[in-house]
């Protein structure tokens, strides 16, 4: 066995050869496993796909590079769970295609920044950052307000969601449209009845950027920035490593 080894190294060829089929075995066995979301994400109570609405809005967060300055991925260390609220799970962000837990930090960390300001201060931020925060280097975004809704082609879009395994339903796709249109209650208001059968009770409905009589870009993002991190309840949600076994009383002291 050791004398054909020796060969396999003599030979430089032979040994490339060989090594790449070592490497391949071990990446097969660690990455294909990976490919398949249920074996991987534990699935937890309220997680649900975006609306078409917050699905625009993730669009143009990734359009205008909001992840170049935000992450999205609160880590359970002591300071950032202080600050930002409980650890993301694995879960809140398995219907991102893509994933935009981003790697740098120059503004906070938006995983559960939803309802954590008004919409109006969102708007405001938005159009002009320092008008709230006088000291924030943050890019101005007043333009969305001035970009209506365009053909976005959101049923292709939820369509090719489905196809990559987000849970959409025959009927969220042929709704897209109108779901759309539903939540950003625009006047005349459009009846979201079938949009909270769809996606549950708890979507917000409502004229998001402060201007009823047009859909934006602006009401897309603020919709989908008002969702992040609201999925799970954390006064109810318990992972099941939670540490079971009780700490032993301390002993008395004589
Ligand atoms: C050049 C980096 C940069 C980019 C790009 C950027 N931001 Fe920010 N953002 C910041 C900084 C810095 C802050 C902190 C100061 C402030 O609140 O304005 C911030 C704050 C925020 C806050 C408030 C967070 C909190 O918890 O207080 C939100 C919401 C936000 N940004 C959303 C966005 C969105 C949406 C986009 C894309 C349209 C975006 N940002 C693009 C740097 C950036």
């Amino acid at each position: 066995m050791l004398e054909k080894h020796a060969k396999l190294e003599r030979n430089s060829i032979w040994l490339l050869i060989f090594t790449v089929i070592a490497v391949s075995i071990g990446g097969i066995i660690e990455i294909v496993p990976l490919f398949r979301m249920e074996t991987t994400v534990e699935p937890v109570k309220g997680v649900r796909p975006y609306t078409p609405l917050e699905l625009m809005g993730q669009q143009i967060y990734i359009r205008e590079g909001c992840n170049t300055c935000h992450s999205q991925q609160i880590r359970p260390l002591r300071d950032e769970q202080q600050r930002y609220g409980h650890y993301s799970l694995a879960a809140e962000s398995m219907y991102d295609h893509p994933f935009v837990w981003g790697s740098k930090r120059t503004g906070p960390d938006l995983a559960r920044v939803g309802g954590k300001y008004s919409d109006e201060w969102h708007v405001a931020h938005l159009k002009n950052p320092r008008a709230v925060v006088p000291e924030s280097i943050m890019p101005s975004y007043a333009f969305l307000a001035d970009r209506p809704y365009g053909d976005w082609r959101i049923k292709r879009r939820l369509q090719t969601l489905a196809g990559l395994g987000v849970p959409y339903t025959k009927e969220m796709i042929s709704e897209a449209a109108n779901d759309y249109e539903a939540q950003a209650n625009p006047d005349p208001i459009i009846d979201p009845t079938g949009l909270l059968e769809r996606y549950g009770e708890k979507v917000a409905v409502r004229d998001f950027d402060g201007n009823p009589d047009e859909i934006t870009e602006m009401d897309a993002l603020i919709a989908y920035l008002q969702k992040l991190g609201t999925d799970v309840d954390f006064t109810t949600y318990n992972p099941d490593y939670v540490i079971k076994k009780q700490a032993k009383p301390a002993e008395k002291s004589k």
